[in-house]
C-alpha cells in the first residue's frame, strides 16, 4: 500500500493546473492508494469547484477528515478510504484517514476544521469498519500525540513532518510514527506482519530516492512528457505578459548602482551571481516559476521578477537580491541602507540545494 501525507500540489503558481494534472496521473500510475489533502493543496481543489468539475474518480483517494468544502455541491475529499489487503486466509481492513494542519488563510471554497475535533468523530465511525487505522498528515509531532489516544486501532502514522532535515522515525505507544522526506526525494518503508490475529509494525526504513534506485523507463518517459507539457504552457503563459514598467518597480537594478559603487559593481559583474538565469536557459528552464526565485531579483515581492518576458530587467542575482530594494537609497544616498545582506545568503543556498554552504568560503570570491 502506498500513502502520501499531503502537500503534493502545486499551489500559487500561474502554470498550477497544468502542473497538477500532471501529478495527479503520475500518482495514478504510481498506483498511490491514498493521499491526504492539506490546505496547501486547496489550490486544486478550488480549480475543480470554479470549473463545475467532480472530485477525481481515479484509482487514488485523496482524504481529508478536517478539510470541507463550504457547499456540499462542490466536490471535496473523502475522510477517509477503506482498503482491503488480502491474506492467505482473509482479508484485513486498513482505514485510512486524512487530516490537515489548519491554514493561515481558508479558501474561498474550503475550509479547513479542528483537526482533533474532526478526528474524534471519524475514528469513532471508522474504527467498526475497520481492523487498522492509518493516519496520512502534515499535523506537528505535538499534535499528532494528542490525536493517538483517540483510537487503539491506530496503528501508523505518516507525517509530513515540517522541519526540513529532522528525519527520524520514532515509536509512540502502540502506533509507529513515520516522517516523510519533503519534495519527493524518499519514501519510507514500512513492514508490517500479523501474528495472532494482530497486524504489527516490524520495521520503517528511510530510502532515499537517489541513483542507487533505478528509474522505471515507462515513467521516466512519462516524466519527460509531463516536463515538456508544463514547460510549453510556462512559456505560453509567460509570453501572454507585455513588458512591465520598471518606474514604479522599488527595484532599480545593478546598473543603477555602478556610477557610485563602481568597486561593487566590477566584483559582482564577475561573478556568477551577475549570470545566474542563464543556468536556467542552458537548462531549458527559464519559465518554471519554481527555478527563477533564486535566479533572479525580488521573485514574489511587490515590483520584483515575474518572468523573463515581462521583467527582464530583473534577470540574475543582483545588488538588491542581497541588499533589498534600492530605489529611495539611490535617490538618496547615504547610509543605513542594505544592512544584514549576509543573513540572505541561505534564502537561496539552502541546506538542501547547497549543503556545503559556509559564509566564509562563499564570501571570499564576492567580497566587496
Ligand atoms: C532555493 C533557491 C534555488 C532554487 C529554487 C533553484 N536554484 Fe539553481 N542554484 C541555486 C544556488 C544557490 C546555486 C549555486 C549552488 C552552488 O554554488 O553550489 C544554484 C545553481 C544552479 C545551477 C548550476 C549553475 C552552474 O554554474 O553550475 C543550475 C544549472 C541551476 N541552479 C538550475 C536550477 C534549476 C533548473 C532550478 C529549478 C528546477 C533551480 N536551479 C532552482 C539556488 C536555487
Ligand atoms: C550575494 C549578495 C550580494 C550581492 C549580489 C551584492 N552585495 Fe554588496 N554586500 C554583501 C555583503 C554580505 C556585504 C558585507 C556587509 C554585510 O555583511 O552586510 C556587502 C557590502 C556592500 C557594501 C558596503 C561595503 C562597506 O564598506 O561596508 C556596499 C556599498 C555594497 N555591498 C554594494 C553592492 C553593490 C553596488 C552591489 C551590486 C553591484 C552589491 N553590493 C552586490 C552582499 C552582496
Ligand atoms: C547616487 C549615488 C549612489 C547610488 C546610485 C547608490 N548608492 Fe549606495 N551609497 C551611496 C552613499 C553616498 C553611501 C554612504 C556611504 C557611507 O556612508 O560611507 C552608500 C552606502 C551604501 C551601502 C552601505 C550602507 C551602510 O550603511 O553601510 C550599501 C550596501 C549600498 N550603498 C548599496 C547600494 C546599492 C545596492 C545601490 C543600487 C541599488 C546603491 N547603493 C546605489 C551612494 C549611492
Ligand atoms: C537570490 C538568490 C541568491 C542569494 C540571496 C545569494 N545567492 Fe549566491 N548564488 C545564487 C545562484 C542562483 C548561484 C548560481 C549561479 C550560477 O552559477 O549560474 C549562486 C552562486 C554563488 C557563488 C558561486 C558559486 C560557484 O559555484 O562558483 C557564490 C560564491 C555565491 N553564490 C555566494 C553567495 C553569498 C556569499 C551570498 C550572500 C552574501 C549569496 N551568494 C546570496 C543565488 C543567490
Amino acid at each position: 500500500m502506498q500513502v502520501d501525507a499531503g502537500e503534493l500540489f502545486a499551489q500559487g503558481l500561474p502554470e498550477q493546473e497544468v502542473i497538477n494534472r500532471w501529478l495527479r496521473e503520475g500518482y495514478e500510475r504510481l498506483g498511490v492508494d491514498a493521499v491526504n489533502v492539506t490546505a496547501q493543496d486547496l489550490a486544486f481543489w478550488d480549480g475543480l469547484a470554479s470549473q463545475g468539475q467532480k472530485a477525481p474518480s481515479g484509482s487514488v483517494e485523496f482524504v481529508s477528515a478536517n478539510l470541507k468544502a463550504r457547499n456540499p455541491a462542490w466536490p471535496a475529499p473523502r475522510p477517509y478510504v477503506v482498503r482491503l489487503v488480502p491474506l492467505q486466509q482473509g482479508t484485513f481492513r486498513v482505514g485510512i484517514v486524512g487530516l490537515s494542519q489548519a491554514p493561515r488563510a481558508e479558501g474561498r471554497f474550503y475550509q479547513v476544521e479542528d483537526a482533533e475535533k474532526d478526528a474524534k468523530a471519524i475514528l469513532a465511525e471508522l474504527e467498526p469498519q475497520a481492523d487498522v487505522i492509518v493516519l496520512v498528515t502534515n499535523l506537528r509531532d505535538g499534535e499528532i500525540s494528542r490525536l493517538l489516544p483517540l483510537s487503539p486501532k491506530i496503528l501508523l502514522v505518516v507525517s509530513n513532518h515540517p522541519t526540513a532535515g529532522e528525519l527520524f522515525s520514532d515509536s509512540a505507544g502502540p502506533a509507529t510514527v513515520v516522517h516523510a522526506f519533503e519534495r519527493g526525494r524518499a519514501v519510507t518503508v514500512v513492514e508490517a506482519a500479523v501474528r495472532e490475529g494482530r497486524l504489527e509494525v516490524d520495521s520503517s526504513n528511510l530510502v532515499m530516492l537517489d541513483a542507487a534506485v533505478p528509474d522505471d523507463p515507462e515513467l521516466l518517459d512519462f516524466v519527460a512528457r509531463a516536463k515538456a507539457d508544463i514547460s510549453a504552457a510556462q512559456q505560453r503563459i509567460a509570453q501572454e505578459q507585455r513588458p512591465e514598467e520598471m518606474s514604479n518597480s522599488p527595484y532599480v537594478t545593478s546598473f543603477s548602482c555602478a556610477s557610485c559603487h563602481p568597486q561593487a559593481f566590477a566584483v559582482w559583474r564577475e561573478s556568477k551571481h551577475a549570470r545566474a538565469f542563464l543556468a536556467l536557459s542552458t537548462t531549458g528552464r527559464l519559465w518554471d516559476s519554481r527555478c527563477v526565485a533564486c535566479h533572479s531579483l525580488g521573485f514574489g515581492e511587490p515590483g520584483g521578477f515575474k518572468n523573463a518576458a515581462a521583467t527582464p530587467e530583473l534577470k540574475d542575482v543582483q545588488c538588491e537580491s542581497c541588499h533589498g530594494p534600492g530605489r529611495d537609497h539611490a535617490q538618496t544616498p547615504g547610509s543605513g541602507y542594505g544592512r544584514n545582506a549576509a543573513a540572505r545568503c541561505q534564502t537561496c543556498h539552502t541546506e538542501i540545494d547547497n549543503p556545503d554552504f559556509k559564509f566564509e568560503k562563499y564570501w571570499a570570491p564576492i567580497r566587496h
